[in-house]
């Protein structure tokens, strides 16, 4: 558990992710991160689609908080249409609103959002909305609920950690979704701590959404839940068109090939860019058996400056607050 906490705090470190773009593609994230610029992301879905799974692109940013920088990221995401337009890959785009500078002003992040949707819809490649931490999932569900009173290639995201998730996916059930557990630390006032209880609500969303008849995409490594659903999907007669297994990019990459020859529909979640510390530290707190992926990367390179930093700035954050205490 500490370690969890470890890596949460760490993808919060804006110092931290601002010195990760600076000395480059480190720590093993070249694994679980698709590249830093358009090309090799193109390549990664080409190799995907090669295998029969489709993509879902995200061009990581977090801490956006200057427009330019928001403006930036649009314009970043609107050149992943073009090349996804002009490559006919089979891939659509995960965006995240603050990426986007929910954190600035709504209506800003709305243009910016507006933008995106309706060159998307032009080209007919569809946009999942993320979702980010229980801060930001009003507003989130707001710039949502806009888009797509317009634009049918929006969908977004249910978390299962989220008490509110059951009255959320009933709200939201003529939608397409993608159902996760949820990757934010959040406080017992609003999600379930317990692994079980995360479970068990999350079977609960799935099933209900496959039985609404819309499509549904399951975004989760946990082969209990896969079996699960994969045995529910047969008893009640759903087609398999009518949902999709998600996995992130270099995870259990064995089991993406093999549920993609099984027949499932497969979508696998592409992140590239330069800003991929968040994500990653994200990843360590998920399962720090990932680690795994940083230690390999010592071993190979003597050492990595950029995690002996990371792990230093969280001992001192502590030991400092400990002081102020
Ligand atoms: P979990 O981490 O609970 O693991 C359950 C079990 O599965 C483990 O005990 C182990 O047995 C097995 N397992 C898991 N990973 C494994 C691995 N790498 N190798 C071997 N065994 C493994 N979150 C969010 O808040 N907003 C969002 O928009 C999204 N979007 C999103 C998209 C996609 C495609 C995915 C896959 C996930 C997200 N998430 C997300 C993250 C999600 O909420 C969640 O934090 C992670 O998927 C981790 O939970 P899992 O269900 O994968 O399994």
């Amino acid at each position: 558990m500490w370690l969890k906490n470890v890596f949460m705090s760490l993808s919060q470190n804006q110092a931290l992710n601002k010195l990760a773009q600076k000395y480059g593609f480190k720590l093993g994230a070249q694994t679980v991160v698709a590249g830093t610029n358009i090309t090799e992301m193109i390549e990664s879905v080409k190799e995907l689609n090669a295998h029969g799974i489709a993509a879902t692109v995200d061009n990581l940013g977090e801490f956006v908080y200057e427009k330019s920088e928001a403006i930036e990221a649009k314009d970043q995401i609107l050149e992943v249409l073009e090349a996804i337009h002009e490559h006919q890959v089979d891939a659509h785009i995960s965006l995240k609103p603050t990426q986007l500078g929910l954190d600035i002003d709504f209506d800003f992040c709305l243009d910016n959002l507006t933008r995106i949707v309706a060159q998307a819809d032009e080209y007919n490649i569809f946009i999942n909305m993320d979702m980010e931490d229980h801060a930001h999932l009003k507003p989130s569900f707001e710039l949502f609920d806009t888009l797509a009173a317009k634009y049918q290639n929006i969908g977004t995201v249910i978390q299962a950690y989220f008490y509110e998730s059951t009255e959320l996916i009933q709200t939201y059930k003529e939608h397409r979704l993608r159902i996760v557990k949820g990757a934010y630390k959040e406080s017992p006032e609003v999600a379930w701590q317990q692994k079980k209880d995360i479970d068990e609500n999350f079977i609960k969303l799935i099933e209900y959404h496959l039985l609404s008849g819309k499509f549904t995409s399951i975004g989760t490594h946990d082969h209990h839940v896969i079996n699960h659903i994969k045995q529910f999907v047969e008893d009640h007669d759903i087609p398999k068109d009518k949902f999709e297994f998600q996995m992130l990019y270099g995870f259990r990459k064995d089991m993406q090939l093999d549920l993609a020859k099984e027949g499932y529909h497969f979508c696998t979640y592409v992140p590239f860019g330069n800003d991929w510390y968040g994500y990653f530290m994200r990843r360590l707190a998920e399962r720090p058996q990932n680690l795994n992926l940083i230690t390999k990367q010592m071993f190979n390179k003597k050492t990595n400056t950029l995690l002996i930093v990371s792990l230093l700035a969280f001992v001192l954050g502590r030991l400092s607050k400990r002081k102020k205490k």
